[in-house]
């Protein structure tokens, strides 16, 4: 499918969706006209939520952005994006100690399929927050109700209680 410049994809693990992540999804709808957010099927990656429930979250989350859709992907990124007709890649850029790594990315992604990237400097209330740290922070019972949607929290919370 030919890429348009018009339609973008925030690429990534999902796992769970926080609001830091609804945020550059947020601002990036605002300036694009159609916007994928791809969960990537990452096998390396000791997942707390499966693709299908990280989706589920990610649909309830961003039901009030009518130009959002949501879709899981294996393999490059830019497959996706030719795959969809996108031709921009949005990342949020927490601190530079993000910005290393994601301009590499960048480079490769274009390298390999000629598709931009547009770095989003995150809202300074989430430059610390991660997946992984709102994980640690339920598994031992703190408080993750200012990062993460209550729906989210709720089967963070379950989901620790199992394990
Ligand atoms: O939320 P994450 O884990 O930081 O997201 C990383 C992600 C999924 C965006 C990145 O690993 C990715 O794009 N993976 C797909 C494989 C790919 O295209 N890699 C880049 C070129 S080698």
């Amino acid at each position: 499918m030919k890429p348009e410049a018009r339609h973008a994809v925030c690429p990534g693990s999902f796992d769970p969706v926080t609001y830091g992540h609804l945020d550059i999804i947020s601002r990036t709808s605002q300036l694009y006209d159609e916007v994928w957010v791809a969960v990537f099927h990452n096998a390396s990656k000791n997942a707390v939520f499966s693709v299908e429930e990280r989706l589920e979250l990610l649909r309830e989350t961003t039901s009030d952005m009518p130009n959002v859709r949501v879709a899981s992907f294996k393999g490059l990124v830019v497959d996706f994006c030719s795959e969809h007709g996108v031709g921009v890649i949005v990342k949020g850029v927490r601190a530079v100690s993000d910005f290393d790594y994601e301009l590499q990315m960048a480079q490769m992604n274009y390298g390999l399929g000629g598709v931009e990237t547009v770095m989003m400097p995150t809202n300074p209330l989430y430059s610390f927050l991660s997946s992984s740290m709102v994980k640690d922070a339920a598994k031992w019972g703190g408080d993750i109700s200012p990062h993460v949607p209550e729906v989210v929290q709720r089967r963070l919370v379950e989901r620790m209680r199992q394990d």
